[in-house]
């Protein structure tokens, strides 16, 4: 008998128990259990209906995602799902928890379906650079329609309990998963309801039949910000296959797709980068079973571009927040700000109408330091000046709880200096968020000297409670992200004195799959900071200074390193930043060339790699797939290249240290020379990955 599947007979119904922790994940031993409990309840004569539940948190969250990549065990998922759907006998899915991917591929081929009420349904396959290869993209188009199949498909969003009863994917929402399964298979014995095979059921899609513009403008609607991606185009392409062809050829043509991309190089990197997110959250150096401090209220300072953005979303996973200004003016400047964010979320239905209400009504904004004394956790985001950031750290000795967690925003400056001006170092860490707080996901965290343990398992619990990706960093200037993309900022600027233009750089850039280029993101973010900054510093940066003293400042000012039309963020090339660019450099005395795409690419990417590499040796980072969550959630990293760290153990870390090397004399700038680590790697024909991959990773 299975050890993970188990079977029970109760009178004529037999329950089918996946109990497979944490997730009960269809790995092969999973799917064995299945079948031979389905097989024996079929061939069991007394048994007249099966119920196919989960023991634990959840239903089936999907295929075991270790097992990709690897030789196939049998038995495979779509043989247990003929089985299934061919039972004389009326099969009824009980789900609760997240019925994912081939969780639910495996509730689509039972008959019936029900669902306790916070239950989530959906094929999130797209997301790890697949499409659904059990049946789903054929099954879930005839119980709900194509429409919403291309939106759970594509988009792949789950949808809840609600929304699914609605669309005809589950019959029933029910209190207990197992017992309301029972009670609903008894229902259909005793109703004598006929088995519904989907496979056989095409009413849902006649409409897209006769008009396949329904489909077609369904999968433009979810394709337009796939770029760079395959999967959400293949997985389309299935669904297209169900409408048109019988359900035994679409079958055969969505194993093709499934095959295809699970073998490809963009779901390598997407699974590779689902358990880096989740490698990420384990602390390295941390005593085992380190419980984290409870935070029930939160105190932010400032109420400026970050304070606001993480007060928001402290409130959109319902913690309460205390939040922090000055003054009355520079308070109802900020509480004005989210206020309207929330307001066109709402209008564009990214949010219920009631949100913005509610969510504000948990910040409390406040003027004087002196309030954060209920806060369990006291983030910090006000001015980048150390002396301003000590001043208000021995504030907090003062007024924060004892046992309250510190944490500074800070983008560049060192924690461990910060931690000196209160009596409790052991309290204090960085959590730094990127801008647009509210958005972008990731969080690095920053582990002082004197960081207590619990203090920083505080900080990486609290931050996934809000549906940020934690990463551990250590102390050292602009911490892994920033630190990493100065290398690429020196290049850039670099690149524009050897003859290359602001489009060009950027448009390499972009085609690689970020979502901007370095002169855009500078325009974006404002090229007066670093002109002030140098100005304070004695340095000069010619093109950039140029720049600013004609006033362009970037998109604030209309113009930057492009030009902008009044109200528009479109980066326009400017023939007058090329004539700047040309006057500064004939000043200069430096001669143009021909810099080529390839360079540019190899200049903007290694460099940083070379910067990754002193990070890890430095031990700043634990791991290189941790450096690699950084760039994915923080700087929108192309996720299907799997982060910077990855993608160069594809290109080879022979290739890149040799090109390091050969900029570094061409260029003369000994900043290229590769780092010892890449160097040692390179020449042992070694990756990072070898250093320390997230264990699961295919
Ligand atoms: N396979 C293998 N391991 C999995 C897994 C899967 N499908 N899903 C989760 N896990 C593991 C995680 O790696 C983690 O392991 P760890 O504790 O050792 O780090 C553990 O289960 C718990 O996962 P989370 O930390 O993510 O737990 P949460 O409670 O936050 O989230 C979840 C649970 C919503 C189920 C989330 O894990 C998830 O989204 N999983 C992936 C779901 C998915 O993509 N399913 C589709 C798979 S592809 C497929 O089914 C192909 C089919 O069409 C043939
Ligand atoms: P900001 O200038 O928009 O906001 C700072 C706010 O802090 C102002 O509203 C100011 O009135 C307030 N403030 C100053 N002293 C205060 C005090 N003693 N108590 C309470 N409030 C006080 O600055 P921004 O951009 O929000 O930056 C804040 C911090 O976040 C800085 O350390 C910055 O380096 C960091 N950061 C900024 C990012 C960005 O993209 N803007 C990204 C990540 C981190």
């Amino acid at each position: 008998m299975s050890e993970v599947v188990k079977l029970e007979r109760h009178d004529n119904i037999a329950v089918v128990t996946v109990n497979s922790p944490p997730v009960n994940a269809l790995s092969a031993a999973v799917r064995g259990g299945i079948f031979e409990c389905i097989k024996s309840a079929i061939d069991d004569a007394q048994v007249q209906g099966i119920v196919l539940t989960c023991a634990g948190r959840t239903f089936i969250a999907g295929a075991d995602i270790t097992e990709f990549g690897k030789p196939p065990k049998p038995p495979g998922l779509a043989e247990v799902l003929s089985l299934m759907e061919s039972s004389p006998k009326p099969i009824v899915a009980a789900i609760h928890g997240t019925a994912l991917g081939g969780g639910l591929e495996v509730a689509l081929a039972c008959h019936y379906r029900v669902a306790t009420k916070d239950a989530k349904l959906g094929l999130p396959e797209v997301k790890l650079g697949l499409l659904p290869g059990a049946g789903g993209t054929q099954r879930l188009p005839r119980a709900v329609g194509p429409e919403l199949a291309v939106k759970m498909i594509v988009g792949g969003d789950p949808i809840g309990a609600d929304a699914a009863l609605k669309a005809g994917l589950i019959e029933e929402i029910v209190e207990g998963p197992a017992s309301g399964g029972e009670a609903f298979a008894r229902k259909v014995l005793a109703e004598k309801r006929p088995l519904r095979k989907l496979r056989d059921d095409d009413s849902k899609l006649a409409a897209a039949k006769a008009d396949r513009s329904i489909f077609t403008n369904a999968v433009a609607a979810l394709t337009k910000k796939s770029r760079g991606l395959e999967a959400p185009f293949a997985a389309a392409d299935a669904v297209g296959a169900a409408i048109d062809l019988p359900f035994d050829e679409g079958l055969k043509k969505e194993r093709e797709g499934f095959l295809k991309l699970m073998n490809g190089d963009q779901s390598k990197a997407q699974r590779y980068a689902f358990f880096a997110e989740r490698e990420a959250a384990k602390i390295s150096g941390v005593p085992e079973g380190t419980k984290g401090r409870n935070v029930a209220r939160v105190a932010i300072l400032g109420a400026g571009t970050m304070g606001g953005g993480i007060a928001m979303s402290f409130a959109n996973a319902g913690i309460p927040v205390t939040l922090i200004e000055t003054g009355e003016e520079q308070l109802k400047r900020g509480m004005g700000i989210m206020q309207k964010n929330y307001e066109a979320t709402a209008a564009r239905g990214g949010i219920p109408a009631d949100a913005p209400a509610k969510r504000m009504a948990l910040i409390n904004g406040v003027v004087g330091i002196e309030n954060v004394g209920d806060a369990d956790l006291v983030i910090e985001a006000v001015f980048e000046t150390m002396a301003v950031k000590k001043e208000v750290f021995g504030k907090l000795d003062q007024y924060a709880k004892p046992g309250a967690v510190l944490a500074s925003n800070t983008s560049y400056l060192n924690i461990d200096e910060i931690a000196k001006s209160t009596k409790r170092p052991q309290d204090v860490l960085g959590m730094h968020f990127f801008s647009p707080a509210n958005v972008m996901k990731l969080c690095e965290i920053v582990r002082a000297d004197k960081t207590a343990p619990d203090a920083l398992v505080t900080a990486v619990s609290i931050a996934r409670k809000i549906a940020k990706v934690p990463a551990v960093v250590g102390v050292c200037d602009g911490f892994v992200g920033n630190r990493m993309l100065a290398q690429r900022g020196k290049q850039s600027e670099k690149l524009l004195f050897e003859g290359a233009l602001p489009q060009q750089v950027d448009a390499v850039v972009t085609k690689f799959g970020m979502p901007m280029g370095p002169f855009a993101m500078g325009d974006l973010a404002g090229l007066d900071i670093g002109w002030r900054s140098r100005k304070d510093r004695g340095i000069k940066s010619e093109i950039a200074d140029a720049l600013c003293e004609a006033g362009r400042f970037g998109q604030k000012t209309g113009k930057g390193y492009y030009k902008y039309e009044p109200g528009s963020r479109a980066a326009l090339p400017d023939p007058e930043v090329e004539k700047l660019i040309d006057e500064t450099l004939a000043r200069l005395g430096r001669k143009k060339r021909v810099v080529s795409d390839d360079e540019i690419l190899e200049r903007m990417m290694y460099p940083m790699i070379n910067e990754g590499a002193k990070i890890l040796a430095e031990g700043i980072a634990a791991r290189p797939s941790d450096i690699d969550v950084v760039w994915l959630y923080g700087y929108g990293w192309p996720i299907y290249r799997g982060g910077p760290m990855f993608w160069a153990d594809t290109v080879g870390l022979k290739h890149i240290a040799d090109r390091l090397a050969f900029y570094a004399k061409e260029t003369n700038d000994p900043s290229l020379e590769p780092a010892p680590l890449l160097k040692k790697l390179a020449d042992e024909g070694k990756t990072f990955a070898s250093l320390a991959a997230p264990s699961k990773a295919a």
